[in-house]
């Protein structure tokens, strides 16, 4: 067990990024009382998640992570947790066909709710008012009432988490997911869309294929893999007085576990080695996420990997590389090096989003080519490397929104005041989302071609 470290032993640290609420007392009786609330996630699932994680950093899986960039109260409908799940499962269907592996399935959902600002105002003209830091917190309305962080709102997210959480484990257990649903799962998809007929040409190849193993005696009845699928949740551990009161230790193994989601992310704001939300995480057991942007450095980056893995368990920590598509060749390279270097475990991930945000138009956007070859130099430096490319991390919906500029059914700067809904960043919509899988299949399965070629010329 980690050392010196309790639940709350982040509270005596520096910590950046925390909401000045007005009544502490209110604070705390919230935080007293989801500490009372039962678990939304149990320690078993985070376990089996890390062992899921570990065959990703082991070059045997690959990671598959995604969903808003904030979830809203506003919008908390079955119609748009639905929506999600049938284009994360689309696109899980792709990458599994593609790169014949088995995709490890996280969504950025149910407790993706609190959000770091780069200011701690915004300002409109002559008013001035705090940021919005996502519905955990405050309203994204700009007025005085509104942007005042309210202690409630933590009750009201972690009822949220649980209903949204519940939804999907009924999706993934109780039959949406089976995969003799394939075809299904494009029903109500924008009909005009190149990745439709793509689909439905790989949707066709995987039932034909059912059909057969139907035939030889194995069956969506008689085999829960072909029924079912796993799927596991995440969000950014920010709000840390809300994570300590889901803090719960686990009963047959005594270690402490966060149990508001399965795994849990550091912000690239807030991983100063010494500050609260790296005190926080590097105590519970869950598998942790570490966001790495262009100021990361390989001593740091060690740093916090003892920190944070002391034990170099392979599936424990998930470094997400997030540094734009003209500046990922600068870092990641000294990066894998360095991990590769002191033969520590990890899971790469590549999150081609937020160093690749722009402004058009007013709007903030970000260019889907850019997002696209960031995530081709990510395959092409890991495969330079030796390394594995273990996966993807993005902003994405299931809903046809116009926030991201470009994909087959280009959407342009003009556009993107059509169906811009997003409550903080750029998402990628339906169509963008499968067109990335696709691209990503390909570049998985020229990685497979060529280590057939390697392993054939001995
Ligand atoms: N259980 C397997 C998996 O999760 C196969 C599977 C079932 C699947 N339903 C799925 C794969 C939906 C992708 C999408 O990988
Ligand atoms: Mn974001």
């Amino acid at each position: 067990m980690a050392q010196n470290w309790t639940p709350d032993s982040w509270r005596s640290k520096p910590i950046l990024q925390v909401p000045e609420y007005p009544d502490q007392k209110a604070l705390a009786d919230v935080e007293a009382r989801i500490a009372t609330y039962p678990p939304l996630v149990f320690a078993g699932e985070a376990r089996k998640l890390r062992s899921r994680l570990a065959d990703v950093a082991n070059g045997k899986s690959f990671l598959l992570q995604g969903g808003d960039c904030a979830e809203s109260f506003a919008e908390h409908g079955a119609d748009n947790i639905r929506d999600f799940f049938r284009v994360f499962l689309q696109m899980a269907v792709v990458l599994t066909f593609g790169a014949q592996q088995p995709v490890v399935k996280i969504g950025r959902i149910a407790g993706q709710f609190a959000k770091p600002r780069s200011s701690n105002v915004e300002r409109k003209g002559d008013i001035e008012l705090p940021s919005y830091r996502g519905d955990i917190v405050n309203g994204i309305d700009f007025d005085e009432t509104s942007r005042l962080p309210d202690p409630q709102r933590q009750d009201m997210a972690y009822r949220q988490s649980a209903a949204t959480l519940n939804l999907l484990r009924a999706f993934a257990q109780g039959g949406y997911a089976n995969l003799e649903n394939v075809h299904q799962w494009m029903l109500g998809f924008v009909k005009d869309s190149p990745q439709a007929e793509r689909y439905d040409k790989l949707a066709n190849r995987i039932s034909e294929t059912i059909d057969f193993m139907r035939a030889v005696g194995i069956n969506a009845d008689n085999h829960q893999s072909l029924r079912e699928t796993e799927f596991y949740t995440s969000h950014e551990a920010l709000l840390l007085g809300y994570e300590e009161a889901l803090t719960r230790t686990d009963s047959t193994s005594g270690d402490w576990y966060g149990t508001s989601g399965h795994m849990i992310w550091i912000g690239d704001r807030t991983r100063q080695p010494d500050h609260a939300h790296v005190e926080f995480c590097r105590g519970i057991k869950n598998p942790i996420g570490l966001k790495c942007g262009p100021s990361m450095d390989s001593d740091g980056l060690l740093e916090l990997i003892d920190l944070l893995n002391p034990e170099n368990d392979p599936g424990r920590l998930t470094l997400i590389a997030r540094f734009g598509h003209d500046k990922v060749a600068d870092h990641l390279p000294k990066l894998i090096r360095a991990v590769e270097r002191e033969g520590r475990k990890v899971v790469w991930s590549c999150d081609p989003m937020h160093g690749n945000t722009i402004t058009l138009n007013h709007y903030k956007t970000r260019p889907f080519e850019r997002v696209l070859s960031e995530v081709e130099s990510f395959f092409q430096i890991h495969r330079a490397e030796g390394t594995h490319p273990g996966g993807i991390h993005i902003e994405m919906t299931g809903k046809d929104v116009t926030e991201c500029t470009g994909g087959a059914r280009a959407v342009s700067a003009e556009d993107l005041s059509d169906r811009y809904h997003t409550h903080c960043d750029p998402r990628l919509n339906a169509d963008q989302s499968l067109e990335l899988a696709f691209l990503v299949a390909e570049l998985m399965k020229g990685g497979r071609d060529e280590d057939t070629r390697l392993a054939a010329i001995g």
